[in-house]
């Protein structure tokens, strides 16, 4: 029995991490703002990423919560303060939920959906040592390719919105590294 001790010990460890894994989604790492990413990724050089995301819709995510057509919305809903509401900030706000040691010092809610909510917090590697390392980047919660998760908010649950069409979805938000096009 006690030769098997240690084994038992990891396992239960282990059954205890997936079980509180469980019940948390919240990242590792913190959110930095989209600022953060700015400082990297605005000179034409490198594509500009955070100028096009800036003109976006997903920028204006949390602003337009409180446009007539949000009230609308949240109206229908019974919900009075939609900027304020789980239930509408859980698509229109990247880390509406993270508690405050998870929120950088650039972290702001006007981001709306911000680079992060895409591809992860940043906390871990938003830094020139590790950007350029794609297999450290995403050991430290980088998703490079969230063509995928688009649907996660695109889906119509919460209110009615036209059919989520991914080609055409990912062609008007592209912001690609120049050069780098093809190679992807
Ligand atoms: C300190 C500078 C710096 C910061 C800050 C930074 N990046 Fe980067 N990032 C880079 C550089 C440089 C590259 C290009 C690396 C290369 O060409 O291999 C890059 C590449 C990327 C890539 C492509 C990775 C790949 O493997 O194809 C993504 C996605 C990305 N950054 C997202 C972000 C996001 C989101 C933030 C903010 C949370 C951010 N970056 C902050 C410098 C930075
Ligand atoms: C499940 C994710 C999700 C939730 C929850 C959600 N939304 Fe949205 N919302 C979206 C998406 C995705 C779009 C963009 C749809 C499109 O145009 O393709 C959108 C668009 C909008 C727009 C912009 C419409 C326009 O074109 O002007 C408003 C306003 C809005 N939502 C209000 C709300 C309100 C209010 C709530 C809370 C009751 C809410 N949303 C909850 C995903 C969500
Ligand atoms: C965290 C939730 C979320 C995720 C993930 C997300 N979106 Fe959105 N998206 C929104 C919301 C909210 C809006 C509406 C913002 C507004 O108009 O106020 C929107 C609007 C858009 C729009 C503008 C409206 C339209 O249909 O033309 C495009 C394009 C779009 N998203 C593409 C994408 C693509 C492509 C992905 C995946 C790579 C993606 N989105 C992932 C929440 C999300
Ligand atoms: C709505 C989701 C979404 C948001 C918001 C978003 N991105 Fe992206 N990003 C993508 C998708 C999708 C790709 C294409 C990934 C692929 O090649 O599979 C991408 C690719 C990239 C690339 C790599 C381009 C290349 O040529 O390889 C960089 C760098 C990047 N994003 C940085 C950013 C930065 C910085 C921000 C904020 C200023 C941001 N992204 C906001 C979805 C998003």
């Amino acid at each position: 029995m006690k030769k098997h001790l240690p084994l038992l010990t990891v396992s239960l460890l282990f059954i205890a991490g997936i079980f509180l894994l469980s019940f948390t989604d919240l990242p590792t790492y913190p959110y930095e703002g989209s600022s953060r990413c700015s400082l990297c990724h605005s000179t034409a050089e490198i594509g500009g990423q955070y100028e096009i995301w800036f003109s976006s819709a997903h920028r204006r995510a949390l602003s337009d919560l409180s446009s007539e057509k949000g009230a609308a919305i949240a109206e229908e809903k019974g919900i009075k303060k939609p900027a304020d509401d789980p239930n509408c900030l859980s698509c229109h706000l990247t880390g509406y939920d993270a508690p405050f040691n998870l929120l950088g010092p650039l972290y702001k809610r006007q981001d709306g959906v911000s680079c992060e909510g895409c591809h992860g917090a940043g906390g871990g590697y938003a830094f020139f040592s590790i950007m350029y390392d794609e297999k450290k980047a995403v050991s430290k919660g980088l998703i490079v390719h969230p063509g995928e998760n688009c649907t996660d908010c695109h889906d119509g649950k919460a209110h009615t919105m036209p059919p989520f069409d991914p080609d055409r979805a990912i062609k008007a938000i592209a912001h690609p590294i120049p050069g780098r096009i093809k190679a992807r």
